[in-house]
């Protein structure tokens, strides 16, 4: 072959390899696009079991129609409800763990669920949302997990905080190792889940479940009082290399932090999901001024975000606790108190109304 045509063939076969290449990374930037649109798009879910427990507990069980399988999760994630419940129709989200885990890609999503006595999304869910009837889940997703295991697991939850405990302990039983799990209530029949866990204690030997009442009956067999970290840690072997979680309010996890670092723990040991910024009643008569000339006079609220929604004109919300970081918003001008350190990146002069209150007036864009 002459010099000139061998050139001119390798030429050809290397652009067919480029081209090749070019359309296979196609390809691939493509179904990857592809896979992350499909995993977040809402779900249309049913409603297909509901328990309602103490009075202001609500367990919901929900499927996808036809039997279809639901995507995979990991133990200690959360969904997203969202609903059109906001002034004019608009739409409300709320996050709440899952509550139950299994392998791969379940039949149903279960949610524990704690009606507040304000909250727009769990008065709906308490008073309105029954079995048969269609709700919106954004898929799951959160960075609570349960980690690969060096020790013991030791699983907290107050209240409510018991949901992704439970997620997490059904994992962790499919794992060799010892799990402790402290629930903490006001009452026993607040002890959600509990003839579960006494059931699983029975059948295996490495779960010990400890919950602790701080308003008993007379006749409540078990701990007394509230959760405090000396108490947990002398249930461990070896509470050096132990790894826990907890869920519960700021205060509560304030102080059991602060009690686990005391006795030495390290703080990458302590992996935390908050409720919301415990931040107590808001002050009165800041104004808070927004973009196209809106002003809004706070009256006390527990949030600046509570502020907002009162007034209409609430950023899209989420986690409602500093993680998501859906809330953001520039400070442009006055001063914020934070109940609770921001769980997400944020930039300068960004707040998350969520976790604040407003100290002085505020300009907010
Ligand atoms: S709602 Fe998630 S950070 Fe505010």
């Amino acid at each position: 072959m002459n010099p000139l045509a061998w050139l001119l063939s390798v030429g050809a076969v290397a652009g067919l390899v480029f081209i090749a290449v070019l359309t296979v990374d196609g390809v691939r930037v493509l179904m990857e696009r592809l896979r992350r649109e499909r995993a977040a798009r809402p779900l249309d879910l049913v409603v297909t079991a509901r328990q309602e427990v103490a009075g202001h507990l609500v367990c919901l069980q929900l499927r996808r129609r036809w039997g279809r399988r639901l995507p995979a999760y990991m133990p200690g994630q959360y969904v997203v409800l969202s609903a059109p419940l906001g002034p004019g129709g608009r739409e409300v989200r709320r996050a709440y763990s899952l509550a139950a885990w299994q392998a791969g890609r379940p039949k149903a999503y279960e949610l524990g669920i704690k009606r507040e006595p304000q909250g727009l999304m769990s008065s709906w869910v308490w008073d309105a949302l029954r079995p048969g009837q269609r709700v919106r889940v954004l898929p799951p997703k959160g960075d609570f997990v349960l980690q690969p295991a060096f020790g013991e697991r030791v699983l907290i939850g107050a209240g409510i905080g018991i949901t992704p405990m439970r997620a997490m302990l059904h994992a962790a039983l499919s794992e060799p190792g010892r799990v402790l799990l402290f629930h903490a209530a006001r009452h026993e029949d607040e002890l959600l889940y509990r003839e579960e866990f006494e059931r699983l204690a029975a059948r295996f030997p490495t779960f010990h479940y400890l919950p602790t009442v701080s308003r008993p009956g007379a006749d409540w067999p078990g701990a007394r009082g509230r959760l405090d970290a000396a108490g947990i840690i002398e249930h461990l072997l070896h509470p050096a290399v132990a790894q826990f979680y907890l869920c519960a309010s700021d205060a509560v996890m304030a102080s059991l932090t602060a009690g686990f670092e005391a006795a030495g723990i390290l703080p990458s040991a302590i992996h935390r999901e908050a409720f919301g910024a415990a931040l107590g009643a808001g002050g009165s008569g800041q104004n808070v001024d927004l973009p196209g000339g809106k002003r809004v006079v706070t009256a006390g609220e527990p949030s600046l975000l509570h502020a907002l929604e009162a007034a209409g004109c609430a950023p899209p919300s989420e986690c409602r606790a500093g993680s998501c970081g859906l809330c953001r918003m520039q400070l442009l001008g006055g001063e914020v108190r934070w109940g609770l350190a921001p769980g997400c990146e944020l930039q300068q002069g960004e707040i998350l109304p969520c976790i604040c209150q407003a100290v002085s007036d505020l300009r907010l864009a």
